[in-house]
This record gives C-alpha cells, sequence and structure tokens, in this order.
C-alpha cells in the first residue's frame, strides 16, 4: 500500500506520496510559520487533499520534529515548534473528511528509519542516525527495531548536555549538543564570526548580500566548497562537535554505522571528515574495538518523509 509521508520543518512542510519500496511517487510543499500550530495542521490536511486526489494511499505519516508521545498521536513538546501537549493526530483528522490512519513520528526516527530501511544502513542491524537542521535529531536503530525508550521520546540526542552552562537551548536547558552540532549552530557561529573577523568574513557576508544576519548554513557551505578558509573552518568546527559526541553516544550503544543526515549533510567531507577525526580521537578503547563507520545520509531532505510514510504501514 502507497502512504503519505510528511515532514515537518521549522519553516515549511515536504509531503509525498511512498511506495512500499521507498520511491516517491508524487510530492509537494507549503510555507508553514512555526509559531501558529493551527496554520500546520491545515497545512498537512492541504496536502493530503492535493496528492490523495490523484493517489491512492492508505495512511499519513506525519514526521515532528518534536517528543513524540508513545502511542505517536502528538507531541509532547517541541524545542523549536510552539507544540505543548499537542494532539496533532486528532487536529489534523478533523481537518480531513476521510477515514484514514495517521501516524506521527519523530522526524529524525523517521529520517533514520528510511537510512535504515532503504539506504546506506539497510545491511546493518545496529545504527544511529543523527540530523542536523534547526535541532539536532537522533534515530536509534539496535537489532534492527527502532528504539523508543518508555515513553516513545527515546534518542532526543540533541538534549544531551555537552558544555555545563553553555548555550541556551530551545528545551530550556544550557549547553545542549544541538546547540553546538545543528545548522543553527553553524549559522551562530558564522554569523559571530563576520562580526568579529570581519576580513576573513568577506566572501561570507558578500553571499549573504552584505549583511551578517542574512547568513545562512547554505551559504556558508558555498563558500568552504569554493575554498573560503573561515567556511571551512566552521564547517570543520561543526564535525568536530558531532565527532565527539557520536563517541560518547557509541560508549552508550556501540553502534555498526551512525549517519549523518539533515540540511548540513549537503556540505559532505566538510563535515564528515573531521567529524570522524573527532570521533577517533575520542573514542574509548580506540585500537582495541571495532569501529563505528560515520557516513552521509543518502537521502537528503526526503527522508524523513519517506521514513514517515513507512513507518505509518507498519
Ligand atoms: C527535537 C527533536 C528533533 C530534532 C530534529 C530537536 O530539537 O527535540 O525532537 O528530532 O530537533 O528536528
Ligand atoms: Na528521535
Ligand atoms: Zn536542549
Amino acid at each position: 500500500m502507497r502512504a503519505i509521508g510528511v515532514d515537518i520543518g521549522g519553516t515549511k512542510i515536504a509531503a509525498g506520496v511512498v511506495d512500499e519500496d521507498g520511491t516517491i511517487i508524487a510530492q509537494t510543499r507549503r510555507d508553514t510559520e512555526p509559531d501558529d500550530v493551527a496554520s500546520i495542521d491545515a497545512a498537512i490536511a492541504d496536502v493530503y487533499a492535493e496528492l490523495s486526489a490523484k493517489h491512492e494511499v492508505g495512511a499519513i505519516g506525519v514526521a515532528a520534529a518534536g517528543f513524540v508521545s508513545a502511542d505517536r498521536s502528538g507531541v509532547l513538546f517541541a524545542p523549536n515548534i510552539a507544540w505543548r501537549d499537542y494532539p496533532l493526530r486528532d487536529k489534523v483528522a478533523a481537518l480531513i473528511e476521510d477515514d484514514i490512519t495517521i501516524v506521527v513520528e519523530n522526524d529524525a526516527n523517521a529520517a533514520g528509519w528510511a537510512e535504515f530501511r532503504f539506504g546506506p544502513a539497510r545491511d546493518v542491524d545496529d545504527m544511529l542516525m543523527l540530523t542536523l537542521g534547526t535541532g539536532l535529531g537522533g534515530a536509534i536503530v539496535t537489532e534492527g527495531r527502532l528504539v523508543r525508550g518508555a515513553w516513545g521520546v527515546a534518542a532526543e540526542i540533541g538534549h544531551m548536555r555537552v558544555v555545563p552552562g553553555g548555550h541556551y537551548c530551545g528545551c530550556g536547558h544550557e549547553g545542549c549538543w544541538e546547540q553546538y552540532a545543528s545548522g543553527s549552530a553553524l549559522v551562530r557561529e558564522a554569523q559571530a564570526a563576520a562580526i568579529a573577523q570581519p576580513d576573513r568574513a568577506e566572501t561570507l557576508v558578500a553571499l549573504a548580500g552584505g549583511d551578517p544576519a542574512k547568513i545562512v548554513g547554505p551559504h556558508v557551505t558555498k563558500a568552504a566548497q569554493d575554498g573560503d578558509p573561515l567556511s571551512v573552518e566552521l564547517l570543520a568546527e561543526l564535525g568536530r562537535w558531532v565527532g565527539e559526541g557520536a563517541a560518547s553516544v557509541a560508549a552508550l550503544l556501540d553502534p555498526e554505522l551512525i549517519v549523518v543526515g539533515g540540511g548540513v549533510a549537503a556540505a559532505g567531507d566538510l563535515v564528515i571528515v573531521p567529524a570522524r577525526r573527532a570521533f577517533a580521537e575520542q573514542l574509548s578503547a580506540r585500537g582495541h574495538r571495532p569501529e563505528a563507520t560515520i557516513t552521509v545520509a543518502s537521502m537528503g531532505n526526503d527522508a524523513g518523509m519517506v521514513g514517515a510514510a513507512d513507518l505509518a504501514r507498519l
């Protein structure tokens, strides 16, 4: 059976009709406002109407960037979207006439599941997915099963504290890993560097139309690919945070493969090579244990959509 996968990002939602083998048959998108949760409900109902008019589907999987309840019906809390104990499934169902199954999934769990089923992790049983976007998301597959924890919110890995007294996080704490290893962290550091080191930041600021406050992640990636030293450094620093954190996670989970996805993954080796180096430096018992491979995700921004659709069928 085909299912619709909907991936809800900070400012847009992407939706697609997905086949049982993970192929996207059709897709569409809408802009949304992260502080206006009702607009997200309406956008989901709207993409469903558009896609179901032309395709027969049996379920909707919604990938949401937040702490998803164990029964997969809603979002308990989200650091970067205004959901608080939000019954997302029922809100969307109220806007849809058809009686269709709607399943809410954590966005990173959905992306990780897609990489595990259809991506580079399909040949392993134990994997860790890290998604670097607005936040840092995680998915854990152990012995072939997605780990959900007692209450559905396992793998909220971005909120592990890596710096005591560090940067404030949308979750209300300080020093969370996502404040150092995410697209938002990259942008914060790039904008700060543009103010502190204006000479070195010329290329980057030019890409942002002359305004440091307008620097976004893809500017840093573009400049780094063209060899801009500051941008290369910013991505390497991000990679270092990814790798060091991953080494701590390896102490807990012993994954065979660590897949790095999300928007920042577009920078490829500029992030992954420093991540591998930092991982190796921080891995305990190194040289006396087999080591996880760190690789870039294969499905880019489609992973959440594909994984949510697949999980909605299960
Ligand atoms: C949220 C997670 C989400 C991740 C990636 C984090 O801030 O707590 O639920 O998976 O961002 O979007
Ligand atoms: Na997760
Ligand atoms: Zn946090």
